[in-house]
């Protein structure tokens, strides 16, 4: 174990007896989780001064280059507690909000570990979409009106009494499942039956809501309690294909710098919509402690809450931690100990950012598909779901180095998952960003991927 040292006594833990070198010159940050929300978390952590280790669980290949990969499951709670004692980390920060449900919070706290991220009862705002209705009807926060129904006739006969499209959403954790846009009673009808009556998904209850219309965008805070950090906003894209036509995705592609939202808009929603349910959130005795991001809309009756989320965005967050000045480690690191932290500073530059996806995602795709031509390009790649060939795995037929991937090694680096890489870019102008990022885009070679060509196209379209 090297050398020992006494804790220092404004040390995180008074049972802690020992202490390594290590973690005197710099501290040591475990981030959970393995996508490109997680490359864009060890990015912007790598910046701090303050930071000498991180170590991510489970990570990804290229997360591998700036942190090192440990491979535990983000919802493996006893095990990356373990994990933390072992490494006597200092500041735990989770990504998904798989781990967030799973207590990873609560079982951190209990031991007296400070961890960046809500509680499993404060991330009922996310995974509850019913508990996030009632939250904004109690506290006024403007959204779609809506009825929660667990019985099947009975959210029918809803259905039918409201206009069409009708906006059907599970509650609870339901893979696939999510939301369904039904444009006529028959189609209601399906996902009502699918949702209420299927009994492969045991008893499920259903929030119907109306259907709102107008641009979407995405508002992401660091909440500690009733203080709320506004960060810069962005906008996603669900759909699979241009023009926003397609499945729905986890997103292609995001930006900063949206020309449709005004400063009074910004205003409004802080105060309307992210400050009031922080506080409504500390009334309900469930305080915020992470991240909170309103999935909003600009409709013609003013902007509403299509959905909260207890975490950070993914593509969001690798258009937004770019711009950050401020030091992360000092935002998490407060907010996990429940203070109020100094007010960030961000960067006034704005960032576009393309995903490339392996053929068939959101649907099934095949992984596993070697990725040329990253060491030539001139932008910020976030890796979303990418693998190194292990030996005797396929694809490895011939080692070979490209220089910066990965730097002096000889390995060669694979698709892994649905969304794969995000080439980010960054600059003054989104016309010459966008430019610039799918000009990169060009230089990466690989036999499986498909990215949207018309990222951002709400500032271009006359
Ligand atoms: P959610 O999982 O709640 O974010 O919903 C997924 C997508 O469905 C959103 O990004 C919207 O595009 C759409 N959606 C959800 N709720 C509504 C609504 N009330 N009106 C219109 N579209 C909606
Ligand atoms: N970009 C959508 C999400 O993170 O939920």
């Amino acid at each position: 174990m090297g050398l020992v040292y006494p804790l220092p006594t404004n040390r995180r833990s008074a049972e802690a007896k020992e202490i390594n070198l290590e973690n005197i010159m710099g501290k040591t940050v475990l981030v959970v989780g393995s996508g490109g929300r997680e490359h864009a978390i060890v990015d912007a952590l790598s910046r701090s001064p303050q930071v000498s280790r991180i170590y991510c669980a489970p990570g990804n290949a290229g997360i591998g280059l700036q942190a090192e990969n440990v491979p535990i499951k983000d919802t493996d709670v006893p095990g990356l507690l373990a994990f933390a004692k072992e490494k006597a980390i200092d500041l735990t920060v989770v990504g998904p909000e798989a781990s967030l449900s799973a207590g990873i919070v609560d079982a951190f706290r209990a031991e007296g570990l400070a961890i960046f991220g809500h509680t499993a009862a404060a991330t009922a705002i996310e995974s509850s979409k019913e508990f996030a209705k009632e939250l904004m009807a109690k506290y006024d926060i403007p959204t779609a009106s809506y009825k929660a129904f667990s019985d099947f006739e009975e959210a029918k006969a809803y259905v039918a009494s409201r206009p069409f499209p009708a906006v059907l959403k599970y509650d609870g954790l339901a893979a696939g499942k999510g939301v369904v846009i039904a444009e006529d009673m028959d189609q209601a009808e399906a996902a009502l039956r699918s949702m209420l009556l299927d009994e492969s998904f045991g008893k499920g209850r259903v929030v119907v809501e109306d259907f709102l219309q107008g641009p979407e965008f995405s508002f992401l805070c660091f909440v500690s309690g009733a203080d709320v950090y506004p960060m810069p906003l962005s906008q996603d894209h669900k759909r699979a294909f241009d023009g926003d036509k397609g499945p729905n995705t986890g997103g292609m592609g995001a930006y900063t710098g949206l020309p449709f939202i005004t400063e009074e808009d910004k205003r409004f929603a802080y105060t309307n919509i992210l400050c009031k349910a922080a506080s409504a959130m500390v009334a309900e005795g469930r305080p915020l402690s992470g991240v909170l991001y309103g999935g909003l809309m600009k409709t013609a009756d003013g902007i509403k809450v299509i959905e909260f989320n207890a975490r950070f965005g993914d593509p969001e967050t690798e258009v937004i931690l770019p711009l950050l000045e401020s030091d992360i480690y000092d935002i998490f690191y407060g907010i996990a100990c429940g203070k109020a932290v100094g007010t960030p500073v961000w960067s006034a530059d704005l960032t576009l950012g393309v995903v490339l996806a392996s053929k068939g995602y959101p649907g099934s795709y095949k992984k596993g598909f070697e990725i040329r031509g990253l060491d030539n390009v001139n932008a910020h790649v976030y890796h979303m779901g990418t693998a190194l060939a292990k030996e005797g795995g396929q694809s490895t037929a011939q080692a070979r180095n490209d220089g910066r991937w990965p730097s002096g090694g000889q390995s060669t680096l694979l698709t892994n998952g649905g969304r794969v890489l995000m080439v980010v870019g960054r600059g003054k102008s989104l016309a010459e960003i966008k430019d610039k990022v799918y000009k990169e885009i060009e230089k990466i070679d690989c036999d499986n991927l498909f990215y949207r060509k018309d990222i951002a196209h709400c500032v271009f379209d006359k």
